[in-house]
């Protein structure tokens, strides 16, 4: 049996046992997959203690341990985990400890479900914090035309456009929205999580064919009801990479892909 785990605190909720148990049951692996809820000083102990026994391969990293992960395994990570600073998938190889960040695959495969190729579109991002950061790679790897970064505070989006050097992502203030002309708006704020709206103008949605709020399990959020009143054509919430995050991670642990739109089907919060 391979042995898997998700880190974090508060954690006791996690959907992430769910859906890795679905995945192996769907590609035919035997795993046992648990939370863990460390305790904040107690976190590199854990994590050691558990790739200490027999048969653990991986595992999940969430808040607000991303970034204490990432230090675990610095010199071997993907190129997101390096931009975003945290990681939050461990894999075992050997005695090496791997670090991925997932979460922009994630995304890019839920918004490729949605409306089929990013090439060419013209993509808005709302935020400049963690979950921007890793992000910002996949998207540009998938061949979007544009992408434009907005923040309540805009020297945190700046300063992301300027560790990336990209010429296709420019930071916009929120009086330049309305000319931005996105067709994906996604918010990558935490701005739902408290009921609140992100920075942002009715005018963004003039010509968007998704607006993306990436939290999930809140119902409609005011993102995704301003959005719609100022012209969206369709709104959804981030429950969708959250599976395609998981199943990157899945496929890096197990090397097969399972069959995601099922797992969304079956387990999406009612
Ligand atoms: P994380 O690392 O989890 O993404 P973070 O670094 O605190 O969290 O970033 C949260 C993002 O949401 C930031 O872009 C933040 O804006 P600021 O950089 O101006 O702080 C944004 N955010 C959070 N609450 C918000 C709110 N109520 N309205 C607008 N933006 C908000």
């Amino acid at each position: 049996m391979k042995k898997f785990a998700v880190f974090g605190n508060p954690i006791a909720h996690s959907l992430s046992p769910a859906i890795h148990n679905m995945f192996a049951q769907l590609t035919g692996e035997y795993i046992d997959y648990r939370i863990i809820e460390s305790e904040l000083d107690n976190f590199e102990n854990d994590v050691s203690a558990f790739f200490n026994e027999e048969g653990v391969v991986g595992c999940n990293i969430t808040a607000p341990f991303k970034e204490r992960a990432y230090t675990l395994c610095e010199g071997s990570c993907n190129a997101e985990a390096k931009t975003a600073q945290a990681v939050n998938t461990l894999h075992k190889q050997g005695d090496k400890l791997l670090g991925y960040t997932t979460d922009g695959m994630g995304l890019v495969a839920d918004l490729i479900r949605h409306v089929g190729s990013l090439e060419n579109k013209r993509v808005l991002l709302l935020g400049a914090g963690g979950a921007t950061r890793g992000v910002v790679e996949p998207l540009l790897k998938s061949k979007v035309a544009s992408l434009f970064i907005t923040n309540r505070t805009m020297s945190k989006a700046e300063a992301i456009v300027n560790a990336i050097g990209e010429d296709n992502f420019v930071a916009v203030g929120q009086s330049a929205l309305d000319d931005v002309q996105a067709e994906i708006v996604i918010n990558c704020t935490s701005a739902s999580l408290t009921g609140d709206l992100p920075a942002v103008s009715a005018g963004a949605f003039k010509q968007c064919a998704l607006a993306y709020d990436m939290s999930y399990g809140r119902g409609e959020t005011r993102f995704m009801a301003f959005a719609k009143e100022h012209g969206a054509l369709a709104t959804v919430d981030g429950f969708g990479m959250l599976v395609e995050q998981a199943a990157a991670a899945f496929t890096i642990w197990t090397g097969k892909t399972p069959d995601t739109a099922e797992v969304i089907k079956a387990l999406r919060p009612k």
